[in-house]
């Protein structure tokens, strides 16, 4: 019997058994229109979830309209973009992999153009050829950076509206058939933005002190957690620091966890940075895992699961990082569009399959037959 490598251990979260510790980290696609999923998206989970991944989380996908970050942002504000979703909770499921989705609001760093568009906020250019900007909404009404648009500060009505949108999205999820939810608290969307001090200059109940900044956050999870059935976890991606002076720090991460703990939450994503910058669109020199040490902080002062994310490459340092046990799972982003098959090839690279015995079988019957054929793809 081989044994089997940490990051292949499957791992139980409430009613889900995750087959093993490796995670699409969600990434937005900029492909849809008016929010509706398209041939794009088919494809896409159809390549990542053959590759052998435990769980895939679709895309930030928007709980209203104005909450999207582009033109191209997948939604659930809306009944009609059930159909769709669940096609693709369909996919990812038939191909063997746990379907998730993240959901969230684009706050203050909405209406912006696609990444390969430019990346900044939509203007006269992008009205002229169909992609009229919209009005954006925050905490306070002050632009993510310089050249971005002024957002209006929500009033506490309009904050109250938000999280019900959030709950009729997760509802919406959960009948589309996906079985993990995460709520995007990180990247300074809008929750972000209500969490750290460089963006939420409020001193009603949803500012102020760190647990006025916190009161959104919460409130959008309890009402979540409301929508979302008891046996199926709950995730909530944080960006454990601004990296920014006076911002939010792992402290603040460590306790917002605890408390997310008692609403209900079974699980933290680790990311960071995104109030006063971009996040992996930044050209900063960063090294193998940068944001593993945010996991392991969670993991060993909270009671909840944690994820790590970030430039996560090696499969022997991912199986060190469940090994270790740093954090339970390891997501991966731009590596998985590289290369859909990291999975099964990490498999390989760790003795736990040697003959190709969990490829999709039209591809491993001929993989192996290689491999004793003398060619070594390793
Ligand atoms: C194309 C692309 C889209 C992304 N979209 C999202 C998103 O929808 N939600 C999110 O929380 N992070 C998003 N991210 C960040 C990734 O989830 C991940 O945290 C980041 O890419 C770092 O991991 P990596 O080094 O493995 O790519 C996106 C990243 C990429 C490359």
């Amino acid at each position: 019997m081989l044994e089997t490598p940490a990051l292949f251990q499957p791992l139980a979260l409430r009613g889900v058994t995750l087959k093993n510790r490796i995670v699409v980290s969600p990434m937005c696609q900029y492909s849809a229109l008016d929010g509706q999923i398209n041939d794009w998206h088919r494809g896409h989970h159809t390549t990542l979830a053959r590759g052998g991944v435990g769980l895939v989380i679709v895309e930030a996908t928007a709980v209203e309209e104005r909450g999207r970050i582009t033109h191209g942002d997948t939604g659930l504000w809306n009944d009609d973009q059930v159909a769709g979703m669940a096609e693709i909770a369909a996919i990812i499921a038939r191909h063997g992999a746990t379907p998730g989705i993240q959901i969230g609001h684009a706050g203050r760093k909405a209406s912006a153009q696609r990444p390969w568009e430019g990346n900044v906020a939509l203007g006269q250019s992008d009205a002229d050829r169909g992609d009229a900007p919209w009005q954006t909404v925050a905490p306070t009404a002050e632009p993510f950076m310089e050249g971005w648009h002024c957002p209006d500060e929500l009033s506490d009505t309009e904050i109250v509206a938000l999280v019900d949108a959030f709950a009729a999205a997760a509802a919406r999820a959960h009948k589309a058939g996906f079985r993990m939810l995460e709520i995007h608290g990180a990247h300074g969307y809008l929750i972000h933005s209500f969490l750290s001090p460089i963006s939420n200059r409020r001193n009603d109940r949803w500012g102020g002190d760190r647990e006025g900044r916190m009161a959104f956050a919460l409130a959008v999870t309890e009402a979540v957690r409301g929508q979302w059935p008891d046996d199926l976890p709950l995730f909530f991606r944080v960006s454990s620091v601004d990296h920014v002076e006076g911002g939010w720090q792992i402290e603040d991460t460590i306790a917002l966890a605890v408390v997310l703990h008692g609403l209900g939450v079974d699980a933290i994503d680790c990311s960071s940075g995104g109030v006063a910058g971009m996040v992996t669109a930044a050209r900063v020199k960063r090294d193998q895992g940068f944001q593993v040490a945010y996991a392991e902080a969670v993991k060993r002062e909270t009671p909840l699961a944690s994820m790590a994310v970030g430039l996560i490459l090696d499969p022997g340092h991912a199986n060190a990082i469940v090994a270790e046990g740093r954090a339970d799972l390891v997501a991966l982003g731009r590596e998985l569009l590289r290369n859909p098959f990291w999975p099964l090839q990490a498999a390989e690279a760790l003795d736990f399959d040697p003959d190709y015995g969990q490829w999709p079988d039209p591809y491993g019957w001929w993989l192996d037959r290689r491999t004793k054929s003398g060619f070594n793809p390793l």
